[in-house]
């Protein structure tokens, strides 16, 4: 049996892991050791095959025991550790969550829905590291899964609404904080009117009491459009991922251009996008539909109606589920080739955490 060693297991996207690898009975397929950074000898999880002391994440010789290392504990982790375990020899399987080494040359970035046959080339022909995607880049895929593979694209336009998870756990604490501030403030003043009300409310944004030390400002009754870091291009860090991981999974050697503007919403763990599509050529719209609804076992194509729409299609239907839906599918009136749609996906399942259990599971096969 292959020894796994998971490292990260007890943040946001660790934790939504273990949860899915126990859904799936994954553990009965390895022998499990669970590391910490600062937890070392204390009690792992409970699990079929587990070891059940906690082992230290920062000992690489104790780390090189395993077969295969799936990290969730970011990339100041993967940038101090896995270089060491390289260059110490260690010839395993690293599976990580975090984008540090996702654009490297000796890389894969894994979706199970949209590559999995490039990833099972990867695993035959030794390829040792598997990095799962940014999540709005993975859920987009799987959205728009069957024109890809169909080679109708012609380029994507896309404009995401990212929830507070993909910020991590502190910013959807902090956004919740934000909202109770702003209750509070509210619950003062109940007999305002709704004018009267908003200055209220812009005073308390503005407050230097209001919480905002992970986001550096209001994301409660606001929005902010940057998402990481400047790149001299005038892209976010997050826009310019679109492009450079969409291409990389899809395995594209003549790249399709992916941009668009990247928002923080208050949605807590589902991100959405506004796409529009530029196909090559014009297709009928029941054409596109049964190419996007048939792609995979994940996206669902939700009826362009107003009901369904508003049902099936927001982050609150969608929250804690493993299906990718895909709607406001409509030929635009820019031209005769261009669609517009809308999907919505959970960040921490397909987003982050599932493609990660997927490439364990195949690479145990
Ligand atoms: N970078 C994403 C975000 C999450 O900030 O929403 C991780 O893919």
């Amino acid at each position: 049996m292959k020894r796994v060693g998971f490292i990260g297991w007890r943040g946001m996207v660790g934790s939504v892991l273990m949860e899915r690898m126990m859904a799936e009975n994954d553990f009965a397929h390895m022998e499990s050791h669970f590391y910490s950074t600062s937890q070392a000898g204390g009690t792992a999880p409970k699990v079929t095959n587990g070891n059940p002391v906690v082992l230290n994440a920062m000992d690489p010789q104790e780390l090189a025991k395993m077969d295969m290392l799936v990290s969730c504990q970011g990339g100041d982790y993967t940038k101090e550790i896995f270089p060491q375990l390289r260059k110490n020899g260690w010839k395993g399987l690293w599976i990580d969550a975090a984008s540090a080494l996702r654009m490297d040359n000796d890389s894969v970035i894994v979706l199970d829905p949209v590559n999995r046959a490039n990833i099972q080339k990867a695993l035959d022909s030794g390829v040792k590291n598997y990095i799962g995607g940014n999540c709005t880049v993975s859920l987009m895929l799987i959205a728009l899964h069957g024109l890809f593979r169909e080679n109708m694209i012609e380029w994507v336009s896309s404009m995401t609404y990212q929830a507070a998870s993909g910020a991590g756990a502190k910013n959807m604490i902090e956004l919740l904080d934000q909202m109770k501030t702003v209750g509070n403030s509210f619950a003062k003043h109940p007999a305002m009117g709704a004018l009267e009300l908003e200055k209220e409310m812009n005073t308390t944004l503005a407050s230097s009491e209001f919480p905002k030390a992970n986001f550096g400002h209001p994301l409660a009754l606001n929005l902010l459009p940057w998402i990481d870091s400047e790149l001299p291009s005038g892209q976010s860090k997050e826009e310019w991922k679109a492009q450079v991981e969409a291409n990389k999974i899809l395995g594209n050697t003549t790249p399709i251009p992916v941009d668009g503007t990247c928002v923080r919403v208050s949605a807590l763990r589902c991100h959405s996008q506004g796409l529009t599509i530029k196909l090559k050529k014009s297709a009928h719209l029941s054409t596109v539909e049964e190419i996007i609804r048939s792609a995979n076992d994940w996206v669902r194509l939700v009826p362009n109606d107003k009901a369904t729409t508003l049902r099936d299609l927001t982050p609150a239907a969608v929250t804690g589920r493993l299906h990718v839906p895909i709607g406001r599918l409509r030929p635009m009136t820019l031209g005769d080739t261009y669609f517009n749609a809308f999907t919505v996906g959970d960040q921490l399942l397909w987003g982050a955490a599932e493609p990660l259990r997927c490439v364990l599971r195949q690479a145990l096969q």
